[in-house]
């Protein structure tokens, strides 16, 4: 079974309906008010289409987040059963202090095609394609960048490791700077740090470290498209996560996951721009109209572009 490709429509929609919802709160310096324009957006276009969509990733528990929490129905019930996967504002801080790098992101798969992910940390790899067993996030660092490099053919000190900028990574950055490769830290937003193995243009050859779990899933969705390598651990270190986990039915709280085993089969990735990055341009507004860019991809067609769109600003 595939998506019908009449619903890249509906989520370039969604997605970008959820970035310009957010993108009037931009510099305002209220990451909440931000994120929660960009969630009831989302909420709103999301139960418009044809589908019996069932929120997998989305805001927390019904008792944390009362829209887009985990197990909300979503759309009209008149269509196919989807899984859905929200970070309606990816890099609230970016958007709050109007800085490069704010996204909206949605991923979509056919119902129990898309990975549950507890709302913990996650251990995560990432690089364009690989042999398979030559980057693992069981090997030490230097043999991931020892292998990447010689399988790229390229030196070591030529090699862009992509981190967020943590303590938690001061291990991983003194090493990598030991190696002598180039790091790009990022202060947030791990999502699209993670999508820039998946073109060269974006000048990155791994992505290393530690962020949320959610994000991992929805980065696993687009890097599904680009054929790329992606792996993750949850990180379960207080009794509630782990708690949660079992509740889960996470059995190994250890497991490593490999990307398909996030997300199989069909799937829909867009992600627009709420203020602009090295990938995706923000929102700009001009009288009574908006311009978006966002990164589609849709497995099956194996359709992966960047579409900018113009529309009317509906009131
Ligand atoms: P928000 O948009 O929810 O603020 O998340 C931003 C982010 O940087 C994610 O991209 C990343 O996965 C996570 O926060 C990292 O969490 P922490 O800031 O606790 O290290």
């Amino acid at each position: 079974m595939t998506i019908d490709k009449k619903y890249i429509d509906h989520f370039i929609n969604v997605s970008s309906r959820a970035a310009l919802a957010s993108s009037y709160l931009v510099g305002k310096k209220d990451k909440i008010a931000a994120d929660q324009a960009a969630v009831d957006s989302m909420r709103l276009e999301l139960n418009k289409i044809d589908m019996n969509g069932k929120v997998v990733i989305g805001e927390g528990s019904l008792d944390e987040a009362p829209l887009l929490y985990t197990g909300e129905l979503l759309g009209n019930k008149n269509g196919p059963n989807f899984d859905i996967a929200v970070d309606p504002l990816e890099g609230t801080n970016f958007a709050a202090n109007n800085l490069p790098g704010a996204i909206s992101v949605i991923a979509i798969a056919e119902k129990g095609n898309l990975f549950n992910a507890p709302e913990t940390y996650m251990d995560k790899i990432a690089t364009a394609k690989v042999e398979k067993g030559l980057v693992d996030l069981d090997f030490p660092l230097k043999k991931n960048i020892n292998n990447l490099a010689e399988f790229l053919n390229k030196d070591i000190t030529s090699i862009t490791a992509c981190v967020m900028d943590r303590p938690r990574h001061k291990k991983i950055i003194n090493e990598l700077k030991d190696l002598n490769v180039k790091i790009k830290l990022i202060t947030d937003g791990d999502v699209l740090g993670a999508l820039y193995v998946s073109n060269p243009k974006y000048n990155v050859d791994i992505f290393l470290g530690i962020g949320g779990g959610p994000e991992g899933v929805l980065a696993a969705s687009a890097l599904d498209a680009f054929n790329c390598h992606f792996q993750g651990r949850f990180i379960f270190d207080n009794d509630k996560d782990i708690k949660g986990a079992k509740e889960m039915g996470i059995t190994d709280l250890n497991r490593k996951y490999e990307l398909n085993e996030m997300i199989k089969g069909d799937s829909i990735f867009c992600s627009t721009g709420v203020t602009s990055s090295e990938m995706l341009k923000g929102i700009v507004i001009t009288d009574n109209e908006y311009i978006s860019e966002t990164l589609v991809t849709h497995k099956s067609s194996k359709f992966k572009e960047i579409i900018k769109r113009t529309n009317l600003i509906e009131v």
